[in-house]
């Protein structure tokens, strides 16, 4: 039987415990998935592309069917060039939907052999995003539970802010 293989595409600035999940329950439901690192020369990421798919491949080194590579094109030219059968993508709140909804259109007009997989987050995670992770941190608070613990100091040292000097 060929085997079944899922690309999951993401920002990941940085990777969270939301995505993890996504992650893990997607390396369950088909052979081989690769986390792709989106590179969106319009956003300046916090973390650099190599930065975060080692961040990436910290937090799935026990996972054996998950791969990380970076996206530095289209997504759906990537997709048909892997033969990948399936987008895998998260969905939090309502919010997020219109958004994937046009995403998911487009990628299957432009690659109508793959589907796109909604996997619905986890309600702890619902409200949880990269873009909150980087604010706690900057400011020195907690993020031990938004983001895998293997990762959790290095995100918080390298996002806080340092005290500005005062002026006379
Ligand atoms: O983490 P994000 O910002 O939700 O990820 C968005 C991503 C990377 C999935 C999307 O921006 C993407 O697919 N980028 C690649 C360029 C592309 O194919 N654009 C057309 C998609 S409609």
């Amino acid at each position: 039987m060929n085997e079944r293989l899922a690309v999951c595409p993401g920002s990941f600035d940085p990777v969270t415990l939301g995505h993890l999940d996504i992650m893990t329950r997607a390396s369950k439901l088909f052979d081989r998935v690769i986390v792709l690192v989106s590179i969106n020369a319009d956003k300046t990421p916090s973390f650099s592309a190599e930065e975060r798919i080692e961040l990436i491949r910290a937090v799935t080194k026990d996972i054996p069917n998950i791969e990380v590579d970076r996206l530095d094109g289209l997504l759906a030219d990537y997709v048909r060039e892997k033969g990948a059968c399936a987008i895998v993508k998260g969905l939090r709140a309502m919010t997020d939907f219109e958004y994937e909804f046009q995403m998911a259109l487009i990628n299957k007009r432009l690659c109508p052999e793959a589907e796109t997989v909604f996997l619905v987050t986890k309600s702890e995670n619902m409200y949880l995003s990269s873009s909150m992770v980087k604010q706690i941190a900057s400011f020195g608070g907690d993020i031990s539970s938004f983001v895998p613990p293997e990762i959790s100091e290095r995100i918080s040292a390298r996002l806080i802010r340092k005290p500005k000097k005062e002026l006379n």
